[in-house]
């Protein structure tokens, strides 16, 4: 792939102030949001000083200095021990998780009566925690989207190792949401939701990783009327948006905080109803999750509630910079981000539509919705030269690299939207799948399904930090592959 040697960001300041005025007559909110300009300036200087532009939110949100420097300060100025016991050091740790799970609960609007926050490594492992312990039978069932994360996905192998049944509801380009219609036939299928008992997960992301697409809150009610429980995986909505669980109240929400506000990369959660905690059975018990356990004896007792998850000694050291974390949000205000990030995403979104080649063929395609309405700040997409072929993602992601972008390409370990968005059909795939070994690389992949690289889009995500510059230079960049 060639381009020409010009960086992006060497830009006619005129042109730039164009470009900002077209925008801000197209997205005048946006300058309601002028106070992130100064937490940009003073938070993340480090962005200008390493001359990056930053376009991988969804991968991880960016932590802002002051999150850094007082965390420092705080922990060189006190003494933190293992939690449990009372011994100063100690009660002060136990004290600051208490604190950061209240206020976990207070920032999502989650009653305690009704929640209880258990303390993950990140939304992975909250996901796992549910899906190893959730009470698969015969004759229960998973539902899925296609647009899900692997670690969603992956939750149908603890579902088959029961013997219960894993189904799918396919997303439909171009948009790749789902048809309400049949994700309600397909809930309606329990054989007698009055009667028949049993275990059913109802699983799906409040946003895509993959397209942005935001898919309804309202499935949550709707799937628990029919007799189902519902995971919601928040990890990809919650850093722009603002999920108030006491408007909604899925059984089980999943989330990291690197996503959120960057530091740290080693916590998230899982919030729980109390009551769809109990119905969980926890396939081992350890350090941290039990009130007494006996060799000779031969029996162990769980701990009540949220503890009877939290597999050894926290991460104690970081939890007080979540509590930080959250504040910072509050402070800066989610709301203002979450405008601040629409206005961004519609203009990136008119911008790259409007990318043509000299014949007018499209430079870009997007997958997943071309407006803001019910869509996130994360946009996958494909680039083509003037004869239509697809430009290869993964040297548009080094070739971005070496301008000084950071945007993510692949499928973001979320197959299921990628092989609707890339149209790869389910004969081609089960030709691969089942001709392999036990071992696939993404080579092999890719070699089998056409004999080129692993097929994948390009994807760019925007957060908190995001300016106006950030996406009109990726702009520019991308106007070099125009012929
Ligand atoms: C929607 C979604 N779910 C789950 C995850 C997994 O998050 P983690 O890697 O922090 O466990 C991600 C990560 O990108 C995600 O975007």
């Amino acid at each position: 792939m060639s381009t020409s040697s010009q960086s992006p960001t060497s830009l006619d300041p005129a042109l730039e102030r164009d470009a900002y005025d077209a925008f801000l007559e197209a997205y005048p909110t946006y300058t309601t949001t002028a106070a992130i300009d100064e937490v940009r300036a003073t938070e993340f200087q480090r962005l200008e000083d390493q001359h990056l532009v930053y376009l991988d939110y969804t991968g991880g949100g960016l932590y802002p200095a002051s999150l850094i420097t007082d965390h420092a300060a705080f922990l060189t100025t006190h003494v933190l021990g293992n939690p449990h016991s009372v011994n100063p050091a100690s009660a002060l740790s136990g004290s600051l998780i208490e604190r950061c799970r209240a206020h976990i609960l207070t920032f999502f609007n989650a009653s305690p009566d009704e929640y209880a926050v258990v303390f993950t490594a990140n939304a992975s492992h909250a996901l796992k925690l549910v899906g190893e312990a959730y009470p698969f039978e015969p004759g229960d069932q998973l539902l899925l989207t296609f647009d899900n994360h692997n670690s969603v996905n992956g939750i149908r192998e603890f579902d088959r190792a029961h013997g219960a049944r894993t189904t799918y509801v396919p997303v439909t380009p171009p948009d790749l949401r789902v048809d309400g219609a049949r994700l309600e036939r397909l809930l309606d299928e329990l054989p007698d939701r009055e009667t028949a008992g049993g275990h059913h997960l109802f699983a799906y992301p409040a946003q895509s990783n993959f397209s942005g697409v935001q898919h309804p809150l309202e499935w949550i009610a709707l799937a628990q009327a029919r007799g189902w429980d519902v995971l919601l995986d928040a990890a990809a909505f919650v850093p722009t948006n603002r999920l108030d669980l006491s408007r909604v109240h899925p059984d089980y929400v999943a989330l990291s905080f690197y996503k959120m506000f960057g530091h740290p990369t080693g916590v998230g959660c899982l919030i729980a109803k109390r009551e769809a905690l109990e119905k969980l059975h926890r396939p081992w018990f350890s350090g941290g999750t039990i009130t007494v356990a006996s060799v000779q004896g031969d029996r162990h007792f769980l701990a009540d509630g949220a503890a009877a998850f939290e597999d050894g000694t926290l991460d104690y050291s970081n939890i007080p910079a979540v509590d930080a974390g959250l504040s910072f949000l509050e402070t800066v205000g989610l709301d203002l981000i979450h405008e601040r990030v629409r206005c961004l995403t519609g203009w990136l979104l008119d911008t790259l539509e409007s990318l043509r080649h000299g014949d007018g063929a499209p430079l870009v395609t997007v997958f997943g919705p071309l407006t803001t309405e019910r869509r996130g700040a994360t946009i996958a997409f494909s680039m083509h030269d003037a004869a239509g072929s697809v430009l290869s993602h993964t040297a548009l992601e080094t070739s971005a690299a070496e301008s000084g972008i950071a945007l993510r390409t692949g499928c973001f370990c979320n197959p299921g939207a990628g092989e609707v968005a890339l149209g790869l059909s389910p004969g081609e795939l089960d030709r691969c799948l089942a001709a392999s070994g036990a071992r696939m690389t993404k080579d092999d992949f890719g070699q089998c399904l056409d004999g080129g690289e692993s097929p994948g889009a390009v994807r760019v995500s925007l957060g908190l930090a995001s300016t106006f510059a950030d996406v009109h230079t990726f702009v520019l960049f991308l106007r070099r592959f125009l012929r």
